[in-house]
């Protein structure tokens, strides 16, 4: 049963911030089976690769339009050092990968490895540099080996590995969580820290780095206003200013707390709502972390970088629990689209977001099944998919002058209706998700400034929020064409599901 319909206004014709595509960005991390066994199978597997890569894998996020895949870690980012993983597999170091199981890194998968992926998947990489246990050089190096044209020390042991031209490198990470896995550094600091390593992290020939330096997480404003009061400290006029160039924030939606975090696909209707409640504190975070950086920064040079979202769950049982594999629901599907809501919303800040992790970890988009090596694509795929044309879109604002059906969830309102929109190349696209569990919602949408000449629709739902997708049940929650949505004029009528994500694309008349 439906009630009243939400009325929402768009002027198509007024266009707001571009969307950064990197808000639709991904993260690989040496963890459990998200590297070997997920993207990388090694040359000898049954499993049809490419050099070693997984070409199912590779499909499926081109599909996808992946615009960036954020390597190595994560906590192992800052215990990951470089040269262990490069020259003949049979050479390489073995480390033990302490953060998740104590299982050893063999190291096969290293820098060369991981550029020809971002190559295949014709995505940018983002790399993500040791601050904790490396070093100023270690890292400095890396830069050099990686995008260094002509003769130098590191360009020529590239040369050596096999590879004779530099690759493009934009994104650069200075290291990860550096309040916590990444050193347990002060937000002092870690700032001195960021401000050095920046320096030595050369732009070679036309390579310009993006440098990333690691940020708060959750609500630690402190954190994020002593990096920004860093950036204003004089130094060496040389120097490209800013030294960074934007701030990483990590937020993870979870339904308990971190000793019980809940199960995946076990999960009442409250704890749902729940969920929900949490990942709407994105928003929260997001504006409070921008508002302490428009102190600083108020042109908005700075960038943010929610460089791990998404959600985290009890791991699934009997799996190891080092290695954070988990289910993926229709729960998780509507988790992603808030999220992206609220990045649509933030566009004028937020230039890159990444869901952690893509493949086997934490809410991925695929999982493999370790004994039979299929492929399963989960709901929150199908979110990022239905969500594309986003991408470099312009962002229209959504108004709804009588507000949105809510509900109030653990003393909180949180409202069930969500609605983003954008325009790109004459198309308009508009995104919205009914949160409620179970009831039906119509939203009712006058567009101004334009109409639509033609509309195709499709909706993501399942028979309950708990269902999601297995090698034996592929298509368990799947995107349909759909036939809920009526234009009349300028006037778009959509009718949400329950517990449901439907997009709208069209082309502007
Ligand atoms: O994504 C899993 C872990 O979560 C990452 O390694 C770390 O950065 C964060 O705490």
């Amino acid at each position: 049963m439906s009630t009243d319909a939400v009325s929402a206004v768009i002027n198509v014709d007024i266009e707001g911030p571009k969307i950064s595509k990197h808000v639709y960005g991904h993260f690989a991390e040496h963890l459990g089976r998200c590297i070997y066994g997920g993207f990388y199978v090694g040359e000898d597997s049954a499993i049809p690769n490419v050099r070693g890569i997984r070409l199912d894998v590779v499909e499926a996020l081109r599909a996808l339009d992946i615009p960036n895949l954020r390597w190595p870690g994560g906590c192992f980012a800052d215990e990951y050092h470089w040269m262990d993983g490069i020259g003949p597999k049979e050479d390489r170091a073995v480390m033990v990968n302490t953060h998740w199981g104590g299982v050893e890194e063999n190291n096969h998968f290293g820098t060369h490895e991981f550029m020809d992926l971002c190559e295949l998947l014709e995505t940018e990489p983002y790399i993500s540099g040791n601050v904790g246990s490396g070093t100023v050089r270690e890292m400095s190096e890396w830069v050099e080996y990686i995008t260094r044209e002509g003769d130098s020390p590191m360009a020529r042991l590239r040369k050596q590995n096999g590879r004779e031209e530099p690759w493009k490198v934009k994104f650069w990470g200075l290291g990860n969580e550096t309040w916590g896995c990444g050193g347990n550094m002060t937000a002092e600091q870690y700032a001195m820290d960021a401000r050095k390593y920046a320096t030595y992290c050369r732009n070679y020939g036309d390579n310009k780095l993006y440098r990333i330096a690691a940020g708060a997480a959750d609500a630690d404003y402190g954190w994020t206003e002593t990096l920004m009061k860093q950036l204003s400290h004089l130094g060496c006029q040389r120097v490209e200013r800013p030294l960074y160039q934007a701030l990483s924030i990590h937020y993870y939606t979870i339904a308990g707390d971190w000793a019980d975090k809940g199960a995946a696909t076990v999960f009442t209707d409250d704890e749902y709502y729940t969920t929900m409640l949490k990942a709407n504190r994105t928003d929260e975070l997001l504006t409070g972390h921008a508002n302490v950086m428009d102190l600083y920064d108020p042109k908005k040079e700075i960038g943010i970088v929610m460089d791990e979202w998404g959600t985290w769950w009890n791991v699934e049982p009997g799996t190891n629990p080092g290695f954070l594999y988990q289910q993926n629901t229709m729960r998780d599907a509507l988790v992603a689209s808030l999220h992206f809501d609220i990045f649509h919303k933030h566009a004028d800040r937020l230039i890159m977001a990444n869901i952690a992790q893509t493949v086997n970890v934490l809410q991925a988009m695929i999982l493999t099944d370790p004994d039979s090596g299929a492929l399963v694509l989960t709901p929150t795929y199908h979110v990022f998919q239905m969500n594309k044309g986003h991408q470099d879109a312009a962002s229209l604002r959504v108004d709804t002058p009588a507000g949105v059906p809510t509900r109030e969830v653990d003393g909180k309102e949180l409202e069930t209706v969500s609605v983003s929109a954008s325009r790109k190349d004459g198309r308009l696209l508009v995104s919205l998700s009914n949160l409620d569990a179970q009831a039906a919602q119509d939203v009712e949408i006058d567009l101004r400034g334009g109409g639509l000449g033609d509309i195709e629709s499709l909706v993501l739902t399942a028979d309950t929020l708990q269902s999601h997708n297995t090698p034996e049940q592929l298509e368990a929650v799947a995107p349909q064409k759909y036939d809920g949505v009526t234009l009349d004029g300028t006037k778009l009528r959509v009718h949400l599901p329950a517990h449901s994500f439907v997009t709208v694309a069209g082309t502007l008349a």
